[in-house]
Protein backbone atom coordinates (compact mmCIF):
# COMPACT_ATOMS: atom_id res chain seq x y z
CA UNK A 1 0.00 0.00 0.00
CA UNK A 2 1.41 3.59 -0.93
CA UNK A 3 2.74 5.18 2.21
CA UNK A 4 1.33 8.47 1.86
CA UNK A 5 -2.28 7.77 0.34
CA UNK A 6 -4.24 11.67 0.92
CA UNK A 7 -1.28 13.44 2.62
CA UNK A 8 -0.49 16.98 1.08
CA UNK A 9 3.48 17.67 0.67
CA UNK A 10 5.18 20.63 0.37
CA UNK A 11 9.20 20.69 -0.30
CA UNK A 12 11.37 23.46 -0.32
CA UNK A 13 14.22 23.80 -3.07
CA UNK A 14 12.02 20.89 -4.74
CA UNK A 15 13.24 21.41 -8.53
CA UNK A 16 16.65 20.02 -7.79
CA UNK A 17 19.16 16.94 -6.15
CA UNK A 18 17.32 15.45 -3.32
CA UNK A 19 14.36 17.64 -3.40
CA UNK A 20 13.29 16.47 -6.43
CA UNK A 21 14.15 12.91 -5.79
CA UNK A 22 12.16 13.10 -3.40
CA UNK A 23 9.26 14.62 -4.64
CA UNK A 24 9.12 11.62 -6.96
CA UNK A 25 8.97 9.34 -4.65
CA UNK A 26 6.06 11.28 -2.03
CA UNK A 27 4.50 11.21 -5.49
CA UNK A 28 5.16 7.52 -6.23
CA UNK A 29 3.64 7.20 -2.73
CA UNK A 30 0.45 8.64 -3.25
CA UNK A 31 1.07 12.31 -2.16
CA UNK A 32 -0.24 15.72 -3.81
CA UNK A 33 3.64 16.74 -3.88
CA UNK A 34 3.66 20.63 -3.97
CA UNK A 35 7.50 22.14 -5.30
CA UNK A 36 8.91 25.33 -3.97
CA UNK A 37 12.95 27.00 -5.40
CA UNK A 38 14.10 30.00 -6.12
CA UNK A 39 14.10 30.07 -10.49
CA UNK A 40 10.49 30.01 -11.86
CA UNK A 41 12.36 28.98 -15.09
CA UNK A 42 14.03 25.49 -13.21
CA UNK A 43 10.39 25.21 -11.17
CA UNK A 44 8.09 25.23 -13.83
CA UNK A 45 10.33 22.59 -15.92
CA UNK A 46 10.90 19.99 -12.27
CA UNK A 47 6.90 20.81 -11.98
CA UNK A 48 6.18 19.59 -15.30
CA UNK A 49 8.60 16.47 -15.29
CA UNK A 50 7.45 15.26 -12.03
CA UNK A 51 3.79 16.21 -12.86
CA UNK A 52 3.48 17.71 -9.41
CA UNK A 53 2.41 22.03 -8.36
CA UNK A 54 5.24 24.20 -8.35
CA UNK A 55 5.92 27.80 -6.63
CA UNK A 56 8.27 30.48 -7.06
CA UNK A 57 9.70 31.74 -3.56
CA UNK A 58 13.19 32.70 -2.68
CA UNK A 59 13.22 31.03 1.43
CA UNK A 60 15.06 33.89 2.16
CA UNK A 61 12.10 36.15 1.45
CA UNK A 62 9.66 36.09 4.47
CA UNK A 63 7.13 37.82 2.09
CA UNK A 64 7.41 35.60 -0.68
CA UNK A 65 7.11 32.65 1.48
CA UNK A 66 3.82 34.11 2.64
CA UNK A 67 2.78 34.23 -0.81
CA UNK A 68 3.60 30.31 -1.25
CA UNK A 69 1.58 29.78 1.97
CA UNK A 70 -1.89 32.24 0.66
CA UNK A 71 -1.10 30.43 -2.76
CA UNK A 72 -1.37 26.85 -1.20
CA UNK A 73 -4.06 27.33 1.10
CA UNK A 74 -6.15 29.04 -1.54
CA UNK A 75 -5.56 25.87 -3.53
CA UNK A 76 -5.21 22.97 -1.13
CA UNK A 77 -6.56 24.02 2.00
CA UNK A 78 -4.10 22.17 4.87
CA UNK A 79 -0.79 20.55 4.30
CA UNK A 80 -0.11 17.08 6.06
CA UNK A 81 3.61 17.32 5.13
CA UNK A 82 6.47 20.07 5.23
CA UNK A 83 9.95 19.20 3.81
CA UNK A 84 12.62 21.73 4.71
CA UNK A 85 15.36 20.98 1.95
CA UNK A 86 16.27 24.41 0.44
CA UNK A 87 19.61 24.94 1.15
CA UNK A 88 23.09 26.36 -0.39
CA UNK A 89 27.15 25.23 -0.14
CA UNK A 90 29.26 27.86 0.18
CA UNK A 91 33.27 26.44 1.13
CA UNK A 92 35.06 29.52 2.81
CA UNK A 93 37.91 29.10 4.95
CA UNK A 94 38.04 30.89 8.57
CA UNK A 95 40.25 33.84 7.97
CA UNK A 96 38.44 34.70 4.22
CA UNK A 97 34.59 34.56 5.91
CA UNK A 98 32.54 37.64 4.28
CA UNK A 99 29.91 39.51 6.01
CA UNK A 100 28.03 38.56 2.70
CA UNK A 101 28.66 34.80 2.53
CA UNK A 102 28.10 34.69 6.12
CA UNK A 103 24.68 36.42 5.44
CA UNK A 104 23.91 34.12 2.15
CA UNK A 105 24.28 31.05 4.02
CA UNK A 106 22.67 31.26 7.16
CA UNK A 107 19.61 33.23 5.64
CA UNK A 108 18.82 30.43 3.02
CA UNK A 109 19.97 27.29 5.38
CA UNK A 110 19.37 28.64 8.57
CA UNK A 111 16.84 31.65 8.69
CA UNK A 112 15.16 30.70 5.41
CA UNK A 113 14.04 27.23 7.13
CA UNK A 114 13.12 28.72 10.48
CA UNK A 115 10.81 30.96 8.76
CA UNK A 116 9.17 28.28 6.47
CA UNK A 117 8.52 26.59 9.42
CA UNK A 118 6.65 29.61 10.79
CA UNK A 119 5.10 30.59 8.01
CA UNK A 120 3.52 27.08 7.17
CA UNK A 121 2.48 26.03 10.82
CA UNK A 122 -0.89 27.37 11.02
CA UNK A 123 -1.60 25.41 7.82
CA UNK A 124 -0.25 22.07 8.73
CA UNK A 125 -2.73 19.59 9.84
CA UNK A 126 -2.44 18.48 13.65
CA UNK A 127 -0.92 15.41 13.55
CA UNK A 128 1.48 16.51 10.29
CA UNK A 129 4.80 16.98 10.50
CA UNK A 130 8.27 18.66 9.59
CA UNK A 131 11.25 17.35 7.94
CA UNK A 132 14.38 19.17 7.97
CA UNK A 133 17.41 18.41 5.94
CA UNK A 134 20.58 19.13 7.83
CA UNK A 135 23.99 17.33 7.03
CA UNK A 136 26.64 15.44 8.71
CA UNK A 137 28.57 19.21 8.58
CA UNK A 138 26.93 20.16 11.36
CA UNK A 139 28.91 17.84 13.52
CA UNK A 140 32.47 17.72 11.82
CA UNK A 141 35.52 19.94 11.41
CA UNK A 142 36.02 20.00 7.62
CA UNK A 143 37.81 22.42 6.30
CA UNK A 144 35.62 25.43 4.90
CA UNK A 145 32.70 24.30 6.34
CA UNK A 146 32.66 26.39 9.46
CA UNK A 147 29.57 28.60 8.63
CA UNK A 148 28.03 26.16 6.19
CA UNK A 149 28.29 23.13 9.23
CA UNK A 150 27.25 25.83 11.90
CA UNK A 151 23.78 26.75 9.52
CA UNK A 152 23.08 23.17 9.87
CA UNK A 153 23.80 22.86 13.10
CA UNK A 154 21.68 25.84 14.38
CA UNK A 155 19.48 23.86 12.30
CA UNK A 156 19.09 20.43 14.13
CA UNK A 157 19.26 22.58 17.67
CA UNK A 158 16.12 24.07 16.74
CA UNK A 159 14.34 21.25 15.37
CA UNK A 160 14.80 19.34 19.12
CA UNK A 161 13.40 22.09 20.41
CA UNK A 162 10.83 22.37 17.98
CA UNK A 163 9.63 18.85 18.02
CA UNK A 164 9.08 19.69 21.71
CA UNK A 165 6.61 22.50 21.58
CA UNK A 166 4.89 21.19 18.73
CA UNK A 167 4.15 18.10 20.37
CA UNK A 168 1.02 19.10 21.80
CA UNK A 169 -0.66 19.20 18.39
CA UNK A 170 1.35 16.31 17.68
CA UNK A 171 3.22 17.59 14.97
CA UNK A 172 6.50 15.51 14.43
CA UNK A 173 9.67 17.37 14.00
CA UNK A 174 13.14 15.23 12.81
CA UNK A 175 15.99 16.06 11.25
CA UNK A 176 17.77 13.74 8.34
CA UNK A 177 22.03 14.35 7.76
CA UNK A 178 23.14 13.21 4.59
CA UNK A 179 26.57 12.37 3.97
CA UNK A 180 28.27 13.59 0.29
CA UNK A 181 25.17 12.69 -2.16
CA UNK A 182 25.42 13.15 -5.89
CA UNK A 183 23.40 16.60 -6.77
CA UNK A 184 24.31 19.62 -8.81
CA UNK A 185 25.07 21.79 -5.17
CA UNK A 186 28.51 20.76 -6.09
CA UNK A 187 28.45 22.60 -9.44
CA UNK A 188 27.01 25.79 -7.81
CA UNK A 189 29.56 26.63 -5.82
CA UNK A 190 31.96 28.39 -8.37
CA UNK A 191 34.45 25.36 -7.84
CA UNK A 192 36.37 24.73 -10.79
CA UNK A 193 36.16 21.16 -12.52
CA UNK A 194 39.42 20.43 -10.84
CA UNK A 195 38.95 21.71 -7.40
CA UNK A 196 35.48 19.36 -7.46
CA UNK A 197 37.16 16.88 -8.88
CA UNK A 198 40.12 17.03 -5.92
CA UNK A 199 37.23 17.52 -3.25
CA UNK A 200 35.25 14.58 -4.49
CA UNK A 201 38.35 12.09 -4.56
CA UNK A 202 38.67 13.02 -1.03
CA UNK A 203 35.74 12.74 0.36
CA UNK A 204 34.92 9.48 -1.32
CA UNK A 205 38.09 7.73 0.56
CA UNK A 206 36.78 9.24 3.55
CA UNK A 207 33.88 7.28 3.29
CA UNK A 208 33.43 3.69 4.84
CA UNK A 209 31.18 2.67 1.91
CA UNK A 210 33.42 4.04 -0.39
CA UNK A 211 30.97 5.90 -2.69
CA UNK A 212 28.66 9.15 -2.82
CA UNK A 213 25.11 8.56 -1.27
CA UNK A 214 22.32 9.07 -5.06
CA UNK A 215 19.62 11.76 -3.68
CA UNK A 216 16.84 8.86 -4.23
CA UNK A 217 18.70 7.30 -0.88
CA UNK A 218 17.69 10.24 1.37
CA UNK A 219 14.67 10.14 -0.26
CA UNK A 220 13.87 7.06 1.57
CA UNK A 221 14.36 8.08 4.70
CA UNK A 222 13.22 11.22 4.41
CA UNK A 223 9.72 9.54 2.63
CA UNK A 224 9.76 7.02 6.16
CA UNK A 225 9.68 9.78 8.22
CA UNK A 226 6.86 11.21 6.46
CA UNK A 227 4.68 8.13 6.63
CA UNK A 228 2.28 7.09 9.40
CA UNK A 229 5.47 4.11 9.86
CA UNK A 230 7.18 6.70 11.56
CA UNK A 231 4.15 7.74 14.05
CA UNK A 232 6.05 7.43 17.49
CA UNK A 233 9.72 9.67 15.67
CA UNK A 234 9.99 12.84 16.33
CA UNK A 235 13.04 15.20 17.35
CA UNK A 236 15.52 12.33 15.96
CA UNK A 237 17.86 12.57 14.21
CA UNK A 238 19.49 10.09 10.91
CA UNK A 239 22.41 9.93 9.40
CA UNK A 240 22.40 8.67 5.93
CA UNK A 241 26.31 8.85 5.30
CA UNK A 242 27.19 5.77 4.25
CA UNK A 243 28.95 5.64 7.52
CA UNK A 244 31.20 8.99 7.46
CA UNK A 245 30.00 10.16 10.90
CA UNK A 246 31.54 6.90 12.58
CA UNK A 247 34.76 8.71 12.09
CA UNK A 248 36.96 5.84 11.29
CA UNK A 249 40.65 6.19 12.41
CA UNK A 250 41.73 3.55 9.30
CA UNK A 251 39.45 3.38 6.28
CA UNK A 252 39.17 -0.89 5.45
N1 LIG B 1 24.46 17.07 -1.73
C1 LIG B 1 25.05 16.88 -0.58
O1 LIG B 1 26.15 16.30 -0.50
C2 LIG B 1 24.39 17.34 0.70
C3 LIG B 1 24.90 16.84 1.91
C4 LIG B 1 24.32 17.26 3.10
C5 LIG B 1 23.26 18.13 3.08
N2 LIG B 1 22.79 18.61 1.89
C6 LIG B 1 21.65 19.53 1.96
O2 LIG B 1 20.62 19.00 1.16
C7 LIG B 1 19.74 20.06 0.75
C8 LIG B 1 19.45 19.88 -0.72
O3 LIG B 1 20.65 20.04 -1.44
P1 LIG B 1 21.01 19.24 -2.78
O4 LIG B 1 22.29 18.55 -2.53
O5 LIG B 1 19.84 18.50 -3.28
O6 LIG B 1 21.38 20.48 -3.73
P2 LIG B 1 20.66 21.15 -4.99
O7 LIG B 1 20.49 20.13 -6.04
O8 LIG B 1 21.43 22.38 -5.28
O9 LIG B 1 19.23 21.51 -4.42
C9 LIG B 1 19.04 22.60 -3.55
C10 LIG B 1 17.66 23.18 -3.83
O10 LIG B 1 17.45 24.31 -2.95
C11 LIG B 1 17.06 25.41 -3.77
N3 LIG B 1 17.37 26.67 -3.12
C12 LIG B 1 18.58 27.18 -2.81
N4 LIG B 1 18.44 28.39 -2.26
C13 LIG B 1 17.12 28.67 -2.24
C14 LIG B 1 16.34 29.76 -1.81
N5 LIG B 1 16.91 30.87 -1.31
N6 LIG B 1 15.00 29.70 -1.92
C15 LIG B 1 14.41 28.59 -2.46
N7 LIG B 1 15.08 27.54 -2.90
C16 LIG B 1 16.42 27.57 -2.79
C17 LIG B 1 17.84 25.19 -5.07
O11 LIG B 1 17.38 26.02 -6.11
P3 LIG B 1 18.29 26.25 -7.44
O12 LIG B 1 18.18 24.96 -8.24
O13 LIG B 1 17.69 27.43 -8.09
O14 LIG B 1 19.72 26.46 -6.98
C18 LIG B 1 17.56 23.72 -5.26
O15 LIG B 1 16.26 23.50 -5.73
C19 LIG B 1 20.45 21.36 1.12
O16 LIG B 1 19.88 21.88 2.29
C20 LIG B 1 21.88 20.91 1.37
O17 LIG B 1 22.55 21.75 2.28
C21 LIG B 1 23.32 18.23 0.71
Amino acid sequence: MSQLNNKTAVITGGNSGIGYSTAKKFKAEGANVIIIGRSSEKVNTAAKELGVKGITADVSDLSAIDNAVNQIEKEFGKIDILFVNAGIFSPIPVGQISEKIFDNLMNINFKGAVFTIEKFLPIINDGGNIINLSSINAYTGMPNTAVYGASKAALNSYTRTAATELAPRKIRVNVVNPGPIATPIFGKTGMSEEQLKGLGDMMQNRIPLKRYGQPEEIAEMVAFLASDKASFITGGEYNVDGGTNINPLLIA
